[in-house]
């Protein structure tokens, strides 16, 4: 099976912590070279120091905030002068805030719908010519769980992660002839400082410890336990390798089971 990465250009969106940041060390591991995109370039040369390097490889590290794309685009115009082809894109950011749908501000969903879909879509843009050029190119996007089953309290997050999902699947009907696979990965409750807000939030809404509030979420997991980053990245890199040429379209939820439906 070939896993092999060496002289692919990747891009790592959302890459400081968490998920992003497991996906940037995999991708790296396996041999790409990685430019990691996320607001704090500080935060960003600390991880970028600790990425694989066979002494060939070479990472970059970019910032812009997602919400803002004018300044994603001048970040990526400026980084597509100096590396001008990329063969996998990352799309990953921070989740909306929580809170139903019925109240949000129409507001809070434009944000939500330029900080996911338009900036990936962006990002995409700029980024499918080289893949094309190349005949090899992987986007694919971390999305959640709430695609099949939407989650409760997520209203704005649930709205905007189905509008990225279709997205996904209408580009990967579009792209499949160009080498180009776009697929969607599904993160259930994974160990992260994202889902740390969320317990608490949820714990301090019910009235109970948080400590109590994660052994009632892990008690709905057929695993019974949180999932980890690194097993999260581990899905993205195959979907990312050519291994995994031929699996276009699709949502694979990381979730320990504990999305209900087929
Ligand atoms: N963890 C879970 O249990 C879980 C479950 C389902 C879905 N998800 C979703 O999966 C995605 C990744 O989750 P995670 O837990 O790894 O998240 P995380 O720990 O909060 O990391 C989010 C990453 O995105 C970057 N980011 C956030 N807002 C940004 C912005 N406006 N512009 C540029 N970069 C931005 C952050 O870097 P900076 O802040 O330094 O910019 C960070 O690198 C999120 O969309 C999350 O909602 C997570």
């Amino acid at each position: 099976m070939d896993l092999n990465l060496k002289n692919k250009n990747a891009l790592v969106c959302g890459s400081s912590q968490g998920m992003g940041k497991a996906i940037a060390i995999q991708l790296a591991e396996m041999g790409a070279n990685v430019t990691l995109f996320a607001r704090n370039l500080e935060v960003l040369n600390r991880v970028k120091a600790e990425l694989a390097n066979d002494g060939t490889q070479e990472h970059f590290a970019i910032c812009a905030d997602f919400s803002d794309p004018a300044a994603v685009g001048r970040a990526m115009d400026e980084q597509l002068s100096i590396v001008k082809e990329y063969h996998i894109l990352i799309n990953n950011t921070g989740g909306p805030a929580p809170g139903p749908a019925n109240t949000a501000a129409s507001e809070a969903f434009l944000a939500a719908f330029n900080q996911h879909l338009i900036n990936n879509h962006q990002l995409a843009q700029k980024l499918i010519p080289g893949m094309k050029n190349a005949g090899f190119g992987r986007i694919i996007n971390v999305i959640s769980t709430s695609v099949k089953q939407p989650l409760p309290n997520l209203g704005v997050s649930n709205t905007v992660r189905g509008a990225v999902a279709s997205w996904a699947k209408t580009m990967a009907n579009e792209l499949g002839q160009f080498g180009i696979s776009v697929n969607n990965v599904l993160p259930g409750a994974t160990n992260t400082v994202r889902l740390d807000a969320i317990i608490k939030n949820k714990a301090a809404k019910k009235g109970v410890s948080i400590e109590a509030m994660a052994e009632e979420e892990k008690s709905i997991i057929p695993m019974r336990r949180f999932g980890e980053a690194e097993e999260f990245a581990n899905v993205v890199a195959f979907l990312a390798s050519p291994a995994a040429a031929y699996v276009t379209g699709v949502s694979i939820p990381v979730d320990g089971g504990r999305t209900s439906c087929l």
